[in-house]
């Protein structure tokens, strides 16, 4: 029995020290101190023996025991460490090495323009106004002199969501609305910034959603002078100094006498080229004095009152300032446009 003792000694310390894993050291613990182990077993059979021999077989059985066990636990703190010390040096971290770059946005291009345009007007002392995207037919058409059936509806190709409802086709819903508000007291001086939707087919030039800056200015004595002067103001601050405007006539329902408005070609400085088709003027903007019978269905007093009204499409005054060539580009929010206009 001793012999058999000592042979396992010796087998347990040759196979404590060759573990190189705690895992490893677990399952030599089982396999000797175990439940179904060795010693366990030869426990088990002291009750063969003479009962005076027990005590000090018992003893001899234990010290073996206990010797292992004292093995283990030394082992186990040297491979702790070696796990630790193996852990540390794989996941160490450079802390020298240049920082990860964070991404940072920006604001959207479109969303600068109007802000921009915003900031020019507010300092003329004008407020933003703003409105529903979902709009009726009401306030999108009929209170701006355009009544159902009216021919001039179809300049604006319109997306009905009922009869009666629409995604509005421009922000001049927003000037009725201001104007309503007001209760035939003037002065009114606003624009109207905001998303718009025409039924037209996207391509580089147009798209079925875009952005519009419309103002509107009632008081008494307000005049067609004033007007291009404000207009004059906005294209000097916007495209520089130099730039110069023309008016057109042309045709709103909602405005009379109305006007087209063009701008000195800002890529030839209006000796003519390909962008201005040799003309040397872009068209940029629709305005004109607001029809009085616009005035009287909002509940103003044409007689005393008067007004002008312009309206812009804002990708079309960000591709002529920035150089966009296709409209496209505000609306596919690729990273690579959009980075060119960083602000700093
Ligand atoms: N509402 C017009 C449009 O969207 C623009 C405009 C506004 C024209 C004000 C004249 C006066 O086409």
């Amino acid at each position: 029995m001793k012999e058999k003792l000592e042979t396992l000694k010796t087998e347990a310390v040759a196979q404590i020290t060759a573990t190189e894993t705690l895992k490893e050291l677990n399952d030599v613990r089982v396999a000797y101190l175990g439940k179904k182990g060795p010693i366990t077993e030869i426990m088990q059979g002291m009750k063969n023996l003479p009962a005076e021999e027990r005590p000090q077989f018992g003893a001899i059985v234990n010290v073996v025991k206990n010797e292992i066990a004292q093995l283990i636990e030394e082992r186990q703190v040297v491979l702790e460490e070696k796990e630790v010390n193996e852990k540390l040096s794989k996941e160490q971290i450079d802390i020298t090495l240049p920082g990860a770059p964070i991404k940072i946005g920006s604001r959207h291009l479109l969303t600068k323009t109007v802000e921009d345009i915003e900031d020019l007007f507010i300092s003329l002392g004008y407020s933003v106004a703003e409105g529903p995207e979902v709009e009726s037919d009401h306030h999108n058409f009929e209170m701006l002199n355009l009544p159902k059936g009216h021919p001039a509806r179809d300049m604006q190709d319109s997306f009905y969501i009922n009869e009666d409802t629409l995604l509005r086709t421009h922000t001049s819903p927003v000037q009725v609305r201001t104007l309503l508000k007001h209760g035939g007291q003037g002065p009114v001086k606003i624009i109207c910034p905001g998303k718009v939707f025409r039924r037209d087919d996207d391509d580089a030039t147009h798209s079925h959603q875009f952005m519009q800056v419309e103002g509107l200015v009632v008081d008494e004595n307000v005049s067609m002078a004033d007007l291009k002067g404000t207009l004059e103001l906005f294209v000097k601050k916007t495209f520089g100094e130099s730039r110069e405007i023309r008016l057109r006539p042309s045709f709103f329902p909602f405005t009379e006498p109305s006007v087209e408005v063009d701008l000195s070609c800002i890529f030839c400085s209006g000796k003519g080229c390909g962008t201005c088709k040799q003309t040397g003027w872009i068209e940029i903007l629709g305005a004109g004095m607001v029809h009085p019978n616009v005035l009287e269905m909002a509940g103003f007093d044409s007689k005393k009152y008067t007004g002008f009204a312009f309206g812009m499409g804002v990708e079309r005054i960000a591709m002529l300032k920035y150089g966009v060539t296709d409209i496209r580009g505000f609306y596919t929010n690729d990273v690579r446009f959009l980075n060119q206009f960083k602000r700093n």
